[in-house]
């Protein structure tokens, strides 16, 4: 085949679940998206309470090489039995591919799949209501440090969510 390259370089992304292996690379993927400045973020407090739930967190990884995370905090939201997502990360290198968007994806999915109630998360409303998440009610849930209130959403999984998400938000075993 004249002017075909035999070998061309072709992405192959697979998505794994989380595990220890993979720890290095998401502090490496944070760091160049968040900086220095995400262990102060509300969020971040709450999963430095207890640790993420690795069979809910995800990576994907291109040609072996770890290039994007989900994590999934199981958190009690008031009285709702959810899961907290994030941080959610892609490479600069990997970026407007859908990579994001799957990952939220195949996470909301397994928490389903395990019986949570929600999937909550502090983020921009624009990217994360089109993949199902919805306003919390303005205020309804304290976080252990300042959000935009505008920016917590929820992934509802059972009745009666958005009634029971009113209170304090933290880690739950
Ligand atoms: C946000 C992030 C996870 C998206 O990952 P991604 O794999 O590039 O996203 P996808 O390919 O699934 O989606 C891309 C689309 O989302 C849009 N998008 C990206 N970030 C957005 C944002 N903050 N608000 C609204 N839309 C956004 C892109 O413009 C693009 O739109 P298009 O499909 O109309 O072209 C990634 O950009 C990232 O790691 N950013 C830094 C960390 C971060 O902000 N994480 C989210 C915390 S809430």
């Amino acid at each position: 085949m004249p002017g075909f390259p035999m070998f061309m370089k072709k992405h192959d992304l697979v998505y794994l679940t989380e595990d220890a292996s993979h720890d290095a690379a998401i502090e490496i993927i944070n760091e160049e998206a968040f900086g220095p400045g995400r262990f102060a973020r509300a969020a971040a407090r709450i999963r430095e309470q207890g640790p993420h739930d690795l069979s809910l967190s995800f990576v994907c990884a291109d040609d072996g090489e770890t290039i994007a995370s989900v994590r999934m905090t199981p958190v009690m939201a008031g009285s709702i039995k959810g899961h907290l997502l994030g941080p959610l990360a892609v490479r600069p290198s990997h970026k407007n591919r859908g990579i994001g968007r799957e990952l939220v994806r195949i996470a909301v999915e397994a928490a389903r799949r395990k019986g949570s109630e929600c999937v909550i998360l502090v983020g921009d409303p624009p990217y994360y209501q089109p993949l199902g998440f919805e306003k919390v009610a303005y205020g309804a849930l304290t976080f252990p440090g300042p959000v935009d209130p505008n920016r917590v959403l929820v992934v509802p999984m059972t009745e009666g969510v958005h009634e029971g998400l009113k209170g304090d938000i933290h880690w739950r075993a």
